[in-house]
């Protein structure tokens, strides 16, 4: 199945699912799970969230995937850099990235998303990585995009 096709169909669940639930950790875990059951390649799928205690710290939310690491700074690896500059990033290699955080060397490409909510607050970052190099493109960040800012902005 095209990319398109899968996009339309996984969001249309997450938004069934997610329909009513206002709690940020009910609907990342719905995300989480759904976008990892839709696409082979997505090797591991979660949200690093802002730590309202700590400045300029990411911590581990709910994802789906192998052992991720705990925290992340807003200067380091691909979180960090989307966190810092609230854009999308997407990597094709991830060898390629200085400072890109190992955390499972199976991952070869990623995306990372900035995750708003409706006072435009940053409130997380969507972090979906790949088995596979140059999985992503602007077709899965306008996806991505559209299903965290629907989900956390209403
Ligand atoms: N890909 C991230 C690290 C987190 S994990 O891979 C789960 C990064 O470099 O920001």
């Amino acid at each position: 199945m095209q990319k398109e096709s899968i996009y339309k169909q996984v969001e249309a669940e997450i938004y069934s699912v997610t329909a009513g639930e206002n709690y940020h950790i009910a609907n990342m875990a719905t995300i989480a799970c759904l976008l990892n059951l839709a696409f082979d390649e997505f090797f591991w799928v979660g949200f690093y969230v802002v730590d309202p205690e700590k400045e300029n710290e990411l911590v581990v939310g709910p994802y789906q995937g192998t052992l991720g690491c705990l925290r992340i700074s807003f200067d380091r690896g691909v979180c960090g850099k989307a966190a810092k500059t609230g854009t999308a990033q997407i990597i094709e290699n991830v060898q390629d990235f200085p400072g890109h955080i190992a955390c499972d060397s199976q991952t070869n490409s990623e995306i990372v998303i900035p995750v708003f909510d409706k006072e435009n607050i940053l409130i997380a970052v969507l972090d979906v990585d790949s088995t596979k190099f140059s999985t992503f493109d602007q077709t899965d960040q306008l996806w991505l995009e559209k299903i965290v800012t629907t989900v956390f902005t209403k």
